[in-house]
């Protein structure tokens, strides 16, 4: 069984590129909204979440996971997921990036994410790239913000790093799909950014060569804490399927 996980509902936007490509796959989703957000959260704290995250995966069964969470990849590569088959999100963007080889990028991500130098270390020099992180983007979107709300955030970070020319925006955070059409937009007014980058996508695909996906479908979701915007979430992206959802 295949297990995911996020501090909330932004692995959802995993999960659903998985499920377009593997929808036979079993699927455990541990959301941590109790703790959420982890963006803004420290290097060991994040190291102690992932680890008792892991543990409630595996112990729901899981024996693959895949780390839907940008803000842990680090803690995660430095083996803190006790897990020997994992994917985080970091490395398979990477090489699919090479496909854009020459390319001006920006990164847009948690703190923590852009503080744990991950996507630098990942992505080397294939492209140019320039970070930003949008501290207020990752939980207003997990705790159901109105898109006009999310626009602002979106356009005051935008404005905040200057008008600068960019081929593309990377999602460097699995809520950001979430907001996709309100940083498209603002993406091309202020930077003539056209392409955005979802990372779900080159994750999803390796998820699905290197895992077993043969199963019947079955989705357990697991979350810390209750959450209407979460199960509305999963409402709306898996409406033909069966799950369970349980409130740890
Ligand atoms: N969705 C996560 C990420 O990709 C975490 C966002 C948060 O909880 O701040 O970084």
């Amino acid at each position: 069984m295949i297990g995911l996980f996020d501090s909330g509902s932004g692995g959802l936007t995993v999960l659903a590129a998985l499920r377009k490509r593997a929808p036979n796959a079993d699927i455990v989703y541990f959301g941590d909204i109790q703790n959420a957000p982890y963006g803004e959260r420290e290097a060991k704290e994040l190291v102690r979440l992932t680890e008792s995250g892991m543990k409630r995966l595996s112990e729901a069964g899981a024996s693959e996971v895949v780390s839907a969470c940008n803000s842990v990849s680090l803690s995660v590569l430095m083996g803190s997921a006790g897990h020997e088959r994992i994917i985080e999100m970091t490395r398979p963007v990477a090489r699919a990036l090479r496909a854009h080889a020459g390319g001006t990028f920006l990164l847009i991500a948690t703190p923590a994410t852009v503080r744990s130098g991950i996507y630098r270390d990942a992505i080397g020099v294939s492209v140019r790239f320039e970070e930003l992180p949008i501290p207020e983007l990752a939980p207003a979107i997990e705790f159901g913000a109105e898109k006009g709300e999310m626009r602002g955030i979106i356009k005051k970070s935008f404005l905040e790093h200057g008008k600068k020319n960019y081929d593309g925006i990377i999602l460097g955070c699995t809520h950001y799909p979430f907001a996709r059409e309100e940083i498209e937009k603002e993406a091309r007014d202020m930077f003539g950014a056209t392409l955005v980058i979802d990372p779900a996508e080159a994750v999803a695909e390796e998820a699905t060569r290197r895992f077993s996906i043969e199963g019947k479908g079955t989705m357990r979701f697991l979350i810390s804490k209750d959450s209407e915007v979460f199960r509305t979430r999963v409402r709306e992206l898996f409406p033909e399927a069966r799950y369970t959802i349980e409130v740890l």
